[in-house]
């Protein structure tokens, strides 16, 4: 979509000469590991499917007859934010209280914690995070029954846990997850569905082509970051189902384009940091038609009234046209499916944009694939 409003703040942010090491390195002259990994998740997830949607919802059952007090929930990172897609969907479609575990109570303060028929679910891509290995045990020992959401047979979580949804997303190169990401949250939809939530076996079999559409928007990205490639820093904003969708997107923006990002609540920016934004701070708008649509609107208008620079990103035009910039993925799927696709359309834009600011993304500064904190 071409800019509304033009496109003057990055041309002076570009006037301005601001000293960066962007064009300290070339120009990746081959397809980076992370852009190859995001097109194979379409394929990923349908053996995620295929594999581990039957077995799950056998050793789910029981939970469905006599759903669990509290499911605890456990990541992160990445995976952290896999986990708060969860418990959006356990909260909404199950009726059962979530709660994010607060890792260094399991491994840096001695609690001793209630779980008695709770169900924990781990959530690591490597397996290998100690911290959530750590709480999962814990869980256990507590009375928990315990499930391991990792891509990784043998792992550390994979052997903690009572039963493990395998990702089947195959080895991930990149630093920066992608396929396991966008595994993770389905793996999320596929318990809330086993758990007995209102959600059609067929939506689900119908999310590799989901992805593959929000794939399809690549070239119309490619095409926006250039506005872009100067901004040192962005909020992503949306809400509800979305909120894990932000906080993810401004992950990815911080750790492959070093772009100072936070994602948050829509809600939460209007108490406090609406402030902070300056006439060359980009908003990443995430809206996805649903009960969150119309707030979102609303602050599309109202930022537009305050010449914020805003870059829509939505399933529906209307918000668009109150936006500086807008991506319409047009995929037709409700709300609270919504962050599978638009996850896609973020690591997208993170990875375009890192390759215009000549950052390899596959390889961040100071990280590794495996982080172990405890
Ligand atoms: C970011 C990323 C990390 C990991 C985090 C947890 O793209 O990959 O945030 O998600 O280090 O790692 P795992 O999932 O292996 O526990």
């Amino acid at each position: 979509m071409r800019p509304r409003g033009g496109n003057a703040r990055y041309i002076m942010a570009k006037q301005q000469k601001r000293k960066t090491t962007l064009h300290a390195q070339p120009l990746l002259r081959r397809r980076p590991m992370m852009l190859k990994e995001i097109h194979e998740a379409p394929e990923r997830v349908k053996t995620l499917i295929a594999r581990e949607f039957a077995p799950l919802c056998a050793v789910l059952e029981s939970f469905k007859q006599m759903p669990p007090p509290l499911i605890l929930v456990a990541g992160r990172g990445t995976s952290d934010n896999a986990a708060t897609y969860g418990r959006y969907l356990f909260e909404h479609f199950n009726g059962i209280p979530v709660s994010g575990a607060a890792l260094s109570l399991f491994t840096l303060y001695p609690t001793s914690m209630q779980l008695k028929g709770a169900l924990a679910i781990g959530v690591s891509q490597s397996g290998e995070s100690s911290d959530v290995v750590e709480a999962i045990r814990a869980a256990k020992r507590a009375g928990a029954f315990t499930l391991a959401v990792t891509n990784t047979a043998g792992s550390s979580l994979d052997r903690s846990a009572d039963h493990t949804v395998l990702l089947h997303a195959r080895k991930e190169r990149a630093v920066a997850a992608t396929k396991t990401y966008v595994a993770e949250l389905l793996a999320m939809v596929m318990i809330c569905r086993a758990l007995g939530g209102a959600i059609e076996e067929k939506e689900i079999e119908a999310i590799p082509g989901v992805i593959r559409k929000a794939i399809a928007c690549e070239d119309e990205i490619a095409g926006l970051v250039p506005f872009y490639r100067y901004a040192p820093r962005c909020l992503c904003l949306g809400r509800g189902f979305n909120y894990a969708t932000v906080r993810e997107v401004a992950l990815k923006l911080m750790e492959t384009c070093y772009v100072g990002s936070s994602g948050m609540s829509a809600a939460d920016f209007l108490h406090g940091p609406i402030a902070f934004v300056e006439e060359h701070t980009p908003v990443l708008l995430f809206a996805a038609r649903g009960p969150t649509y119309g707030f979102m609107l609303d602050l599309a208008k109202k930022l537009k009234g305050q010449n914020v620079d805003v870059l829509g990103i939505s399933n529906d035009e209307e918000i668009l046209a109150h936006c500086r910039l807008g991506i319409n993925c047009g995929i037709d799927i409700r709300e609270g499916l919504s962050p599978i696709p638009f996850a896609t359309l973020g690591q997208l834009f993170a990875c375009h944009l890192a390759l215009t600011r000549g950052i390899n993304p596959d390889t961040p500064r100071r990280l590794r694939k495996i982080t172990r904190t405890l």
